[in-house]
């Protein structure tokens, strides 16, 4: 491996404006998962040190950035927006090579990285704050909006450009400065992103990006004194792990989903098989989002189970560059390896195989799509997130059981539910407990203007995306004008 890797190029971290090697003098590869052997380059095994002076590199830069009116921080975005736009299709191709995911959702991804990046161009010209009336004569009140400092933002790789994007745009516009750690299976579209940025203008400092493993890198970042926020999006154990960790700075925590779909008996099934069949083996089940609990109506179960069935055999697995693949490969081994544990406990726990269960004889990380019926809310498999293409059917006798069922999780990300009657479906969407609830759609498909987070163990209540992205990394000041010219006390001088 290590030969090999001498043929391939050579990525660097981003400090201080410069691509550099890290103090470890040490690299990993980033490599193919439907053909793990295809190297796409070789990147910095960064450590604390590199951390170190990523955080030095943005507190330098955080004066000048933060003073920088924020709608010239919007124009920096809006070019980089373009420059997005113009390598939209290189950029898709790139990322299904390095993440398996198929071509069009690849598309997908980056136009959600172009979405939100002009979103929050947009926002340099708002960051609204609020007035409102005092209770005292000649006395003004608003609120302002001030950055929150140096922001260290840690991001998955199922989402590789999009979600590092949400995080780093907002945290941008809103005059911050960023330390960026990537995920160590996507580091090459994280490259991307901020060559991106850097070719848009972004002067140095202001985004910092330091490759290499969570527990050194990841662990600095969370825990140095001089960074005021971190957001994170993964695993719930590391999520977990950084809210311990991190001491007294903000946190913003998305840690996945065990997302269900309730299917009503009077559904539109056609509708609902779309929804399901998207939710549950679109991005092969890797999405926080994805879909892997459907709750079906016991009057409607074995139709929709026949259908599904028909459906699933007709999905293709393979190269997510190809145009007719369906299902592309998990991201590594372990991934694989998770899906195959937990169909054998599903067959433990009793649930009945329906489609699926196996790796295919493939050189890539594939996974055959797998539905499970007849299992229960118990079950780890209706429990616990499986982060593969895996489906869990658990049959109910009506909508109050829906709604149980569809609770019965710790977590609570997205949700929804297929049913024609509209008292059923106001019903639901105040009774399930998530951050996101669709109606007749699937769980996946969430957009940049609108809040993005979960309840539950999903996180702890911040939301991404949006205005509400903007509460995450902002401070609110509220200021007081008195110009009255004497001293009035609020609760005291109320005549
Ligand atoms: C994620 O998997 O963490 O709604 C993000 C969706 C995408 C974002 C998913 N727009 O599925």
């Amino acid at each position: 491996m290590v030969e090999n890797m001498s043929n391939h190029k050579e990525y660097r971290l981003y400090i201080d404006g410069e691509w550099v090697d890290s103090a470890t003098d040490e690299t990993f590869p980033s490599d193919n998962p439907a053909n793990p052997k295809q190297i796409l380059g070789i990147f910095q095994k960064g450590n604390k040190d590199d951390a170190e002076k990523a955080v030095e590199a943005a507190e330098k830069a955080s004066e000048k950035w933060s003073d920088t009116p924020a709608p010239k921080r919007g124009l920096i975005l809006s070019k980089a927006a373009q420059l997005l736009r113009d390598k939209k299709e290189e950029l898709a191709k790139e990322m299904t090579v390095e993440m398996g995911k198929i071509l069009k959702e690849s598309r997908g991804d980056v136009q959600e990285a172009i979405d939100i990046t002009e979103y929050m161009a947009g926002e340099g010209r708002r960051l609204i704050g609020f007035t409102t009336p005092s209770e005292l004569r000649k006395k003004f009140c608003m609120t302002i909006r001030l950055p929150v400092g140096i922001c260290g933002l840690i991001t998955p790789w199922n989402f590789p450009m999009a979600i590092p994007a949400w995080k780093i745009m907002t945290a941008l516009i809103c005059g911050n400065t960023v330390v960026f750690k990537p995920s160590s299976d996507t580091p090459l579209l994280a490259t991307r992103l901020v060559e991106t940025l850097e070719k848009a203008g972004l002067p140095k400092g202001v985004l910092n990006m330091v490759t290499g493993p969570g527990e050194d890198v990841g662990m600095t970042i969370v825990r140095h004194k001089k960074i005021r926020a971190i957001s994170f999006t993964g695993h719930r154990d590391t999520g977990a792990a950084i809210l311990r960790e991190a001491g007294l700075k903000r946190v913003g925590l998305e840690m996945g989903g065990k997302n269900g779909i309730i299917v009503m008996d009077d559904a539109d099934l056609t509708l609902a098989l779309d929804g399901v069949i998207w939710g549950g083996y679109g991005t092969t089940g890797q999405r926080c989002t994805a879909a892997s609990r459907v709750i079906v109506h016991e009057k409607i179960k074995s139709k929709f189970e026949r259908i599904m069935i028909n459906r699933i055999k007709k999905l293709k697995i393979g190269d997510g560059l190809k145009p007719h693949t369906n299902i592309g490969p998990l991201i590594n081994k372990a991934a694989q390896d998770k899906s195959a544990r937990y169909v054998e406990i599903g067959h433990r726990e009793g649930a009945k195989l329906l489609a699926g269960g196996k790796i295919p004889k493939m050189k890539g990380f594939f996974f055959e799509p797998t539905l499970f019926t007849d299992c229960t809310i118990d079950m780890r498999i209706a429990q616990e997130e499986i982060f593969g293409p895996v489906i869990s059917i658990i049959p109910v006798k009506n909508f109050d059981e829906a709604i149980d069922a569809i609770n019965s999780v710790e977590y609570g990300l997205s949700s929804a539910i297929y049913t024609r009657d509209i008292d059923k479906a106001f019903d639901a969407m105040m009774k399930i407990e998530a951050g996101i609830t669709y109606i007749n759609s699937s769980t996946i498909g969430a957009e940049v203007h609108l809040p993005f987070g979960g309840i539950k163990h999903t996180g702890i209540g911040t939301r991404e995306a949006g205005i509400e992205g903007i509460n995450e990394f902002s401070e609110t000041k509220t200021v007081y004008i008195d110009y009255s010219g004497k001293l009035q006390r609020a609760q005291i001088d109320l005549d």
